[in-house]
């Protein structure tokens, strides 16, 4: 047998089922004594109710764990235990099209963070279980044994469990089972339609590979200036209400992943609501089902319990992580990674931890470390490629971009999209600034662009940043001495960072034809821009009055985004040869 997997430290010691009793209280943190073979991490089951605890410090006699669960009601003396295995999700086919708790226990149908309770192992529901490999074979972690056909559009794929592997003796087929009925035995192991495993163990690969295609989102300004790879993580910073969330949920809806995982962390209940009904009614142009179908949501809003915000982005982690084990590319968002950052001061003032800085514990950085570093685009135990992409929002207090949250974040990720109060203001949507955001990304996802038959992509990427941040740079010289003192020339590149801005740039979440778009109309739209300031620039090198070149109609160029459906390039086409010709005849006017 090979080497023992997290999971079979599920085996550890449940002989830790010696009493202990709760000594003391204090929030989320809970103090045992008299439990033995404890180790940290370990889950407890707490109280009458069996709240669902980890162990956090073990000294002789003495046992302090992290509550998930409100603990008021509990008292000194009451009764805790040890289930002897680190804190586990339980990963099937009821995930897809659910939405859980920060300990993937469901939500739907039963709020059970009202009902507290220890961890359920089996949903009860059933499974129907069809046989892909058959007896005889070799098997090893990864390898798939069948499919439970689900009515989402993902095919389910049951995979041999890391650290099982052997020969394949048994295998069930068409039949219908529960998450824990065994399906196969290989290598003498029984194999379920579901496995657990520890939520902060990262689940193991056979290698990493190069970042290279990008995870187009629809989203112009991710897309054509901030792209990201499949695979690498972005954190978007921003101040109160400029337009995280909103965000987070357009790549929700529009993204090319396989698989969505959406962890709620602290923040408003009624907006994940609206965003769930949001899902259940949009289609997914690919499979025909609704977008709900291929999402895994992940509650813990503001109005629960505040400890399981801190083990759900480890969760939704894993979640996302067994989807890529599957050969599937998943995509992990986290709003707002600030809020589990909370979770963890709070508990760590309570535990009388020494605090670093704001508070926060010491660890915090290589928490978030942790967390970002489980993204990746993988080669699977069984040979598949599968990536999970990281996305966390950060709300920064006070919209301070150099408190530790933000500032460690910015250290561990790719891309950086950060929001800009400014911009929102102005109701610049999505309000991400080109002055602090950044990828570093671009030059691969440059070259995937050239082999996909766009070998102008990098260039005109290249030149429109260099537009924006020239005309950002006039802009307060035009407030100084005036849009007259200004060379032609010069005038004309303000002229081109509003219409980058207006035309390209900005895209509204609510628009029917704009809230997604296609990487070709993204092109097509950023190129007519180009060719309408090269067009402009050259009206002035004939001597054109740079007034005359400003108050010619170029409300065209700004309509066409919303005008045209989400991948109309003819539109736009036809758009940008009727505004060029407009501003030749204005030319051979002058
Ligand atoms: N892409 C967009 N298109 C249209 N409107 C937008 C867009 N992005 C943001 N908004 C507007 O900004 C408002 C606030 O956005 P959002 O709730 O996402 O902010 P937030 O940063 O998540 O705020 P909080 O800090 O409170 O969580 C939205 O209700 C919407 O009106
Ligand atoms: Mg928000």
């Amino acid at each position: 047998m090979g080497l023992s997997t997290p999971a079979e430290g599920v085996a550890r010691a449940t002989q830790g089922g010696s009493a202990g009793r709760v000594v003391r209280v204090s929030g989320p943190l809970v103090e045992v004594e008299g439990l033995e073979h404890v180790a940290m991490l370990d889950v407890l089951a707490i109280g009458h109710a069996g709240l669902a605890a980890e162990v956090v410090s073990v000294r002789p006699g003495l046992v302090t764990a992290q509550v998930y669960e409100y603990t008021g009601g509990l008292g000194v003396g009451d009764p805790a235990a040890s289930q002897g295995r680190p804190l586990s999700a339980q990963l099937g086919p009821s995930l897809l099209g659910g939405v859980f708790d920060g300990l993937l226990r469901p939500l739907t149908g039963r709020p059970v963070w009202l009902t507290p309770g220890s961890l359920e192992e089996n949903t009860g529901k059933t499974w129907g279980f069809v046989a892909g490999s058959s007896p005889g074979q070799v098997a090893g972690p990864g390898t798939v044994l069948g499919t439970v056909p689900t009515p989402s559009g993902v095919e389910h794929r049951v995979l041999v469990p890391p650290g099982v592997s052997g020969n394949l003796e048994w295998i069930a087929d068409d039949v219908e089972v529960t998450d824990t009925d065994t399906i196969a035995i290989v290598g003498g192991r029984e194999v379920a339609v579901s496995e657990l495993w520890p939520v902060r163990t990262a689940r193991p690969m056979r290698a990493r590979r190069e970042l290279s295609a990008p995870l187009l989102t629809g989203q112009r300004v991710l897309d054509l200036l901030f792209p990201i790879a499949k695979g690498a993580t972005a954190a978007v910073p921003g101040g109160f209400g400029t337009g995280k969330t909103v965000l987070l949920q357009q790549i929700v809806k529009w993204s090319e992943a396989d698989v969505i995982v959406f962890v709620g962390c602290g923040e408003r209940g009624n907006e994940l609501a609206d965003a769930l009904a949001d899902l259940a009614d949009l289609e997914d142009p690919r499979t025909g089902l609704t977008l709900l179908e291929r999402t895994v949501v992940i509650a813990n809003t503001s109005n629960m319990p505040v400890m399981a915000r801190e083990a759900s982005i480890y969760t939704g982690m894993t979640v996302a992580e067994f989807y890529r084990d599957m050969g599937y590319d998943a995509v992990l968002l986290a709003d707002s990674t600030s809020r589990w950052a909370e979770a963890l001061r709070e508990f760590s003032s309570r535990s009388g931890a020494l605090p670093a800085e704001e508070g926060y514990p010491a660890g915090l950085a290589s928490a978030l470390a942790a967390f970002y570093e489980r993204s990746g685009q993988v080669e699977t135990l069984g040979g598949k490629e599968g990536s999970v992409t990281a996305i966390g929002a950060v709300s920064p207090p006070g919209g301070d971009m150099t408190e530790p949250v933000t500032a460690h974040t910015e250290r561990f990720v790719r891309c950086l999209w950060s929001l800009d109060r400014d911009l929102a203001y102005a109701r610049h949507y999505p309000a991400i600034t080109w002055h602090r955001s950044f990828s570093r990304d671009a030059e691969a996802v440059g070259a995937w662009h050239a082999s996909a038959g766009r070998p102008g992509w990098a260039a005109d990427r290249a030149r429109a940043i260099a537009v924006l941040a020239e005309a950002d740079r006039l802009a307060p010289m035009v407030e100084l001495v005036g849009l007259a003192a200004l060379p032609g020339r010069e005038r004309t590149v303000l002229l081109a960072g509003r219409l980058l801005r207006e035309a390209v740039l900005q895209q509204s979440a609510l628009s029917a034809n704009d809230a997604t778009c296609a990487p070709q109309k993204q092109a097509a739209l950023l190129e007519m821009v180009l060719a309408v300031y090269d067009r402009c620039l050259s009206l002035i090198d004939q001597g054109v009055a740079p007034s005359v070149v400003e108050e010619s109609d170029l409300s065209g160029v700004t309509r066409v985004r919303d005008e045209a459906g989400p991948d109309d390039v003819a539109s736009v086409e036809q758009r940008r040869d009727e505004v060029l010709t407009a501003l030749e005849k204005l030319g051979e006017l002058s």
